[in-house]
């Protein structure tokens, strides 16, 4: 029994940890190395809830949702939709436009093969995909035929026996793209891209993030709704309505001259959008 105690109290910490949701929803940063709230111009489905715009990055304080087999119990989506309560003038809806690249973000919680802060190279990554749902209402369950797979964002690699050398290199494709991962395990900064069809049809839309870790454990799932503008222009017209900067995505790896994992001449285009 005190063995079995010492085991829960050592093997607990690891388990609980390795969990995740979706922070934003239109970052402006692709493969960046810090989370910026400043650089985050929209957010999941009751995101105000949770205070996930000025609270600490790792921490979910409730917004989390796991599936099990229950959806009457854990719904796919943590909240039911409701456009006017969920979200808020300081964590406003996205809008996209087709053919747009969409950066998400989420904190990493201790799951990424990096050797050099983690003696293992085999940490799973199963499943990572981005939905949109056909119609208005939140399909039942993740095997509903109303989840349209918008994009598959890959898997990290991993495994017990890969060369140690791809679990430093980045960008990485999946759950472990988090090049700061060793500077803070649990709340570091990964990123994922996805594209909005250029077929999508103009108008609101709910999508859905699910990421499977490991076969064995139940998906993750984040909601938010999105307007779709039809051109680049009418988005930027909508993002300029209310306050936000109309950029797209720039990519970390192209702006900064990286030598031997420093950034030689630092520069800050968030300074220049935002401030300047
Ligand atoms: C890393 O793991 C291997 C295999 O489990 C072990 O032999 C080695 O001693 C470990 N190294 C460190 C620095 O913990
Ligand atoms: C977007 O993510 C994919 C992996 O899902 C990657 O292959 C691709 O290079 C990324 N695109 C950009 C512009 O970084």
């Amino acid at each position: 029994m005190k063995l079995f105690v010492a085991l829960l109290a050592v093997g607990l910490p690891a388990l609980a940890a390795a969990h995740s949701w979706i922070v934003c929803t239109d970052y402006l940063e692709n493969n960046g190395w810090y989370w910026d709230q400043a650089k985050c111009r929209a957010w999941p489905r009751g995101a105000h809830r949770h205070n996930l715009r000025f609270g600490n990055f790792g921490h979910h304080r409730g917004f989390l949702n796991k599936l099990d087999n229950h959806p009457e119990e854990t719904a796919l989506c943590q909240y039911p939709r409701n456009d006017d309560t969920e979200y808020t003038d300081v964590m406003p809806m996205a809008a996209y436009y087709p053919g747009q690249t969409v950066v998400l973000t989420h904190p990493t919680n201790g799951h990424v093969a990096d050797v050099r802060c983690k003696n293992d190279t085999n940490i799973y990554d199963t499943e990572n995909l981005i939905f949109a749902v056909d119609g208005d209402d939140d399909p039942c369950c993740i095997d509903s035929d109303k989840l349209i797979v918008v994009e598959d964002m890959g898997i990290s690699p991993y495994g017990p026996n890969i060369d140690p050398v791809l679990t430093t290199t980045y960008p990485k494709p999946g759950f472990q793209n988090a090049p700061k991962f060793c500077e803070h395990e649990r709340a570091s900064m990964g990123t994922y891209n996805f594209t909005i069809p250029l077929d999508m049809k103009p108008g609101r839309h709910t999508f859905v993030w699910k990421w499977i870790r490991q076969i064995r454990v139940s998906p993750f799932t984040t909601c938010w709704e999105a307007d779709v503008f039809a051109t680049k222009a009418e988005r930027d017209a909508h993002y300029t309505a209310t306050g936000q900067s109309t950029v797209d995505l720039w990519d970390f790896y192209q702006i900064n001259t990286i030598v031997d994992g420093q950034i030689v001449d630092p520069i800050d285009p968030v300074d220049q959008i935002l401030i300047g």
